[in-house]
């Protein structure tokens, strides 16, 4: 069981405001913690003297919360505390981080809560962090960025072009005015270059080498960077790449650097790429994978390593959901 706090403010002791706040505050609850009413096991109010207590459990029960247990209580005067403020306490039945939720005047209450949350996993291919990070976005309920989908995308815009990814000149020419963009749904990302969804496209094999390549260029790097910081500025999220908690977000919250033998990198490739029906080789993605290590990890700007500041996990012997576990436990510890 867990439990999730919230509170809101109203303006004036009005059963209509107090409904529609109680509204807003835990529809916001429930989207953000991914509820459905059968998870919830009751519903906790508490408000100021100033308010009438009946108010906030019946507009629980008024906007369709009719099968949780409901109580509601007035709180004590206390000197100098946030006057009209209602809050809240939900006990669920779910397996969630809670994502605790303050709303108007009451976001003062909480301004630790109020923070964006960064999450850089870097790591080389095949090290499980795209998988891993979506599992954790998810959980966190957060953006997901894929940072390599990004110079994949470059990749792809040249290769339409006809331009050699080791053209400089003209690649720089190129990405100046790139109309790349990415966007969300249900949790997952689309990469949308010029206007066209392309997130299948930048997948193919032969994307992956050109990827690596364009983004030794340095104009490549500026641009990406920049399109990155600005997504991370302004939501909570997990980005995977190679360098974000080197150089993207030196300052990110929590630090993860993922890796695992070549072996079993080539291994986890080779499976994806069975699993989708395609025709691969085992050793010549073997070979792909160390050579793109070589160039992600020894090219002149921000090579692929790990932030003196991040956390190292090898997961060459470990499951999916043991990584996935294993992060989920060191972000608890510190949030
Ligand atoms: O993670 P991926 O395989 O989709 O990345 C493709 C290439 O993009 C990778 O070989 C190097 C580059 N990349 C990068 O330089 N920096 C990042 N933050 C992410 C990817």
């Amino acid at each position: 069981m867990k439990a999730i706090r919230g509170a809101t403010t109203v303006s004036c002791d009005s059963a209509e405001e107090i409904k529609e706040k109680v509204q807003e505050l835990l529809s916001e609850i429930t989207r953000q913690n991914c509820l459905e009413e059968q998870d919830i096991i009751c519903i906790m109010f508490s408000n100021t003297l100033d308010l009438h207590a009946f108010y906030p459990a019946k507009a629980a029960r008024e906007c369709g919360f009719v099968n949780c247990a409901l109580f509601s209580s007035l709180e004590p005067e206390i000197d100098g505390a946030l006057k009209m403020c209602i809050r809240v306490m939900l006990l669920v039945e779910k397996d969630i981080l809670p994502k605790h939720i303050y709303l108007n005047e009451a976001k003062n209450l909480r301004k630790d809560i109020s923070k964006i949350l960064n999450i850089a996993i870097d790591g080389p291919a095949g090290s499980g962090k795209s998988t891993v990070a979506k599992a954790i976005a998810k959980k966190l309920n957060i953006l997901c960025l894929d940072t390599g989908a990004m110079y994949r995308a470059c990749a792809l815009k040249c290769v339409s072009c006809g331009v050699s990814v080791t053209d400089e000149g003209n690649v720089a020419k190129i990405i100046e005015d790139i109309n790349l963009n990415v966007q969300y749904k249900d949790g997952a990302q689309i990469t949308f270059l010029d206007e066209k969804d392309v997130s299948e496209d930048i997948r193919k094999p032969e994307i992956s080498m050109l990827a690596s390549t364009v983004s030794a260029i340095s104009c490549v790097r500026t641009k990406m960077v920049e399109l990155q910081r600005e997504i991370a500025n302004k939501n909570s999220c997990i980005l995977d790449g190679r360098d974000i908690g080197t150089n993207v977000l030196p300052n990110a919250t929590f630090k993860f650097y993922l890796t695992a033998s070549c072996e079993e990198r080539a291994k986890r490739r080779y499976n994806e790429y069975i699993q989708k029906g395609k025709n691969v080789d085992l050793d010549e993605i073997k070979r792909d994978i160390e050579k793109r290590d070589i160039q992600d990890m020894t090219r002149k700007i921000a090579p692929l390593k790990q932030a003196d500041d991040a956390i190292y996990i090898d997961t060459s012997d470990m499951e999916i959901n043991e990584v996935i576990d294993l992060i989920i436990k060191k972000i608890q510890e510190k949030i």
